[in-house]
């Protein structure tokens, strides 16, 4: 691709009331208000960025040396048959989504000639089902393992380490570190440790990556390099959209609007933010964006240490679906969302349906459209229901499917996260509220240090059998 010159359109036509009616939409009074605020949000990112935890914002640019190593190793590991991430969260949603959105969609069924590059298996639940079913597909022989955890002690990821490192250790002595890279932060954490002492090939999150915010580095980049993505495109989208953010006011910036769109939504009570592709290729990237959104934006307290309970449920769909399923919800259910759609332009295959069965029309009048006209149809139409009923929808279409739109996506929901927390005065890069579950693990399982917390769960009120119902 020489000359890029398109960029990913934000289109929220279906956010005004000039659209769904005044009852449901945002006025261009009420957008217009924002524009200071959306500003200052604005100009505290620009001030902040590479700093702290924006330390992401800068990824696009600044990993020349890291794309070096990264391309070399993944050259080697490409000749393996299988290549398993191990890891969790945002160590684990990004490497999936690049592969469902930049490999062949049945990459795994293809013949090892089609497909140039290991089948890919991502670890990321403790379900003893799932890993003994992973050992019976994989050839160990054949296998590499990408262990990726920031905190290098997530219990998770590294109870799966446990158990592979010592299945390969036991199979291949001193050579099983050959079947082990490790992705972790370079200072902290137990992995580094481990990894230096066994001599694993590492590759490190820079320390003002949170999880959520680490697929632009080495967490999908390494991945998405083994399996033949161009990583150097990706980034170059990415670097595309926040130079398009970074430069732009209000009315110009996509991911501020888009976040002050969402945040007068939240105002108006729109609670859920569903996110709808209508391409298969692009459907885990709502299971990344679900993290994304609701880990950042979920918060009790503001930065001011006020109790403001805010953020949106994130709720993943697929058109067309999800048409079948959730759009009844959606269309005259309660009137409580935003649902974005996730459109193409022009899809990566072109497949027409054939004339047949003339004497039904219901059937007929398929003939001669494609499934790409079909698909976009059953958009444009679920779009025209959603509005009617004075849903407020909104629509984000990338040109094509390639690294570069998926760079400028993945860039424009990040910044969008991170304005947003801007605007609702929160810390969008903390997740207080999942150490108390984690804390709570270590304690039923005896961690060192927890004795306390043990003390406290065993002293919980015990359940009642008057509200269990069967036997
Ligand atoms: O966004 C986050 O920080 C979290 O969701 C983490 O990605 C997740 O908890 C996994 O953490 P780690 O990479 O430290 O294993």
């Amino acid at each position: 691709m020489d000359k890029i010159k398109e960029t990913l359109r934000f289109d929220y036509n279906n956010m005004m009331d000039s659209y769904i009616g005044k009852k449901e939409g945002i006025s261009e009074k009420e957008l217009n208000s924002m524009k200071l605020i959306a500003n200052e949000a604005h100009n505290n990112f620009k001030i902040n960025r590479g700093k702290g935890m924006l330390g992401w914002v800068d990824l696009p640019y600044t990993q020349n040396l890291i794309i070096k190593d990264i391309l070399l190793t993944a050259k080697a590991v490409k000749k393996a048959e299988y290549f398993v991430v191990l890891g969790i969260g945002g160590s684990a949603l990004g490497p999936m989504a690049l592969f469902q959105a930049l490999c062949n969609i049945r990459h795994n069924d293809l013949k090892r000639s089609k497909r140039r590059s290991p089948k890919f298996y991502v670890e990321d639940n403790v379900d003893p089902e799932r890993m003994q079913s992973l050992f019976e597909v994989l050839d160990l022989d054949k296998t590499v393992f990408n262990v990726i955890t920031k905190s290098g002690s997530t219990s998770e990821t590294m109870s799966q380490f446990l158990i592979i490192s010592d299945i390969l250790k036991k199979k291949y002595g001193e050579r099983y570190k050959d079947h082990i890279i490790a992705t972790t932060d370079e200072v902290n954490g137990n992995l580094i440790k481990i990894a230096k002492a066994e001599g694993f090939k590492c590759f490190y999150i820079p320390s003002g990556v949170g999880g959520r915010f680490s697929v632009i580095s080495p967490v999908g980049l390494f991945p998405a390099a083994v399996l033949g993505i161009n990583i150097k495109l990706l980034l170059k989208g990415c670097a595309e959209m926040d130079k398009m953010c970074r430069k732009s006011s209000f009315e110009t910036n996509p991911a501020l609007i888009a976040a002050t769109l969402q945040y007068l939504a939240m105002k108006k009570g729109k609670n859920i933010s569903v996110m709808m592709p209508y391409a298969d290729s692009l459907k885990l990237m709502a299971d990344w964006y679900c993290q994304l959104w609701g880990e950042s934006l979920g918060k009790e307290s503001n930065i001011f240490g006020e109790k403001v309970n805010v953020g949106q449920t994130p709720v993943k769909a697929l058109g067309v679906t999800d048409q079948h399923s959730q759009v009844q919800l959606y269309t005259e259910g309660p009137l409580d969302k935003v649902v974005t759609f996730l459109s193409v332009d022009k899809y990566r295959a072109t497949i027409l349906i054939p004339a047949g069965y003339e004497n039904f029309s219901s059937i007929s009048f398929l003939s001669g459209h494609t499934l790409n006209e079909l698909i976009i149809a059953e958009m444009v139409a679920t779009e025209y229901a959603l509005t009617k009923n004075e849903r407020m929808n909104c629509k984000i279409i990338l040109p094509y499917v390639d690294e570069y739109y998926v760079g400028q996506l993945m860039m424009f929901y990040m910044l969008q996260t991170a304005y947003c927390g801007y605007l609702l005065n929160i810390d969008a890069f903390n997740q207080p509220g999942v150490e108390e579950g984690k804390n709570a693990t270590y304690a039923l399982l005896g961690r060192k240090g927890y004795e306390m917390k043990a003390e406290e769960l065993n002293s919980k009120r015990n359940k009642s059998s008057r509200y269990i119902v069967g036997k």
